[in-house]
């Protein structure tokens, strides 16, 4: 087996319920502190009759897990940032041949330090997914020339009460990604940084909406 198809992430596959007709597969991406069991429930419940691939981060920042560095809250390791991302995609490459997955229709459903890396895949290595579910973002850096989003759809679910990441920061990261051509639907929870039942709920009704398979 060749470097490139090595798993070099810990994770998790939950393949897709048999008689399943989804082609989708959930890419799930935990905060800081999280692990690669966090967000199996919540990706079940976005979508049911998806595959889950849910990998742990590698960063450690006092014994938690992160999907890349920070040098304090808010500001990122960008040099980091920018390696842990590629690694990230490729490994979910790597998964997609090993499971036998459509690398067309991989969607990120990222938390809070995860959506931060989503969003990062999704500005220097666009071709590994094709929708992201981001909650509670930020911008995670700002690529020169930005890439071509055209093809992508993206939920963007903030909360008006959350004390780590501003509601402008939000904005930020949606314009961002609507400039370099997605389509971007933004929900603003009345929630702090911890998610809500019903955004999970609009998260739901947002990929049975936008992406199901007729
Ligand atoms: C980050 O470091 O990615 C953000 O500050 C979110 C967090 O993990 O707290």
């Amino acid at each position: 087996m060749s470097i490139a198809h090595e798993l070099t992430f810990t994770h998790e596959f939950v393949p897709a319920p048999a008689g399943e007709a989804s082609k989708h597969t959930l890419l799930l991406l935990h905060g800081t502190g999280g692990n690669e069991h966090d967000l199996l429930a919540l990706g079940h419940r976005i979508d049911p009759s998806a595959a889950l691939l849910s990998p742990r981060g590698k960063v450690l920042e006092q014994g938690m897990p992160r999907f890349f560095r920070r040098l304090a809250e808010g500001v990122f390791d960008i040099p980091d940032l920018k390696r842990r991302t590629q690694e990230l995609a490729d490994f979910v490459e790597a998964a997609a041949g090993h499971y036998g997955l459509d690398q067309n229709r991989i969607i990120a459903v990222g938390y809070s330090n995860g959506a931060n890396i989503a969003a990062s895949m999704m500005l220097l290595r666009p071709e590994v997914l094709h929708a992201a579910i981001l909650f509670r973002p930020m911008v995670p850096l700002v690529p020169e020339p930005l890439p071509d989003l055209s093809d992508f759809q993206v939920l963007i679910a903030a909360g008006n009460q959350d004390p780590i990441i501003p509601t402008d920061e939000t904005d930020r990261l949606a314009a961002l990604l609507r400039n370099s051509g997605a389509e971007v639907t933004s929900h603003l929870a009345n929630a702090g940084h911890g998610l809500t039942a019903e955004e999970i709920d609009i998260a739901a009704n947002w990929i049975a909406a936008k992406l199901s398979i007729t």
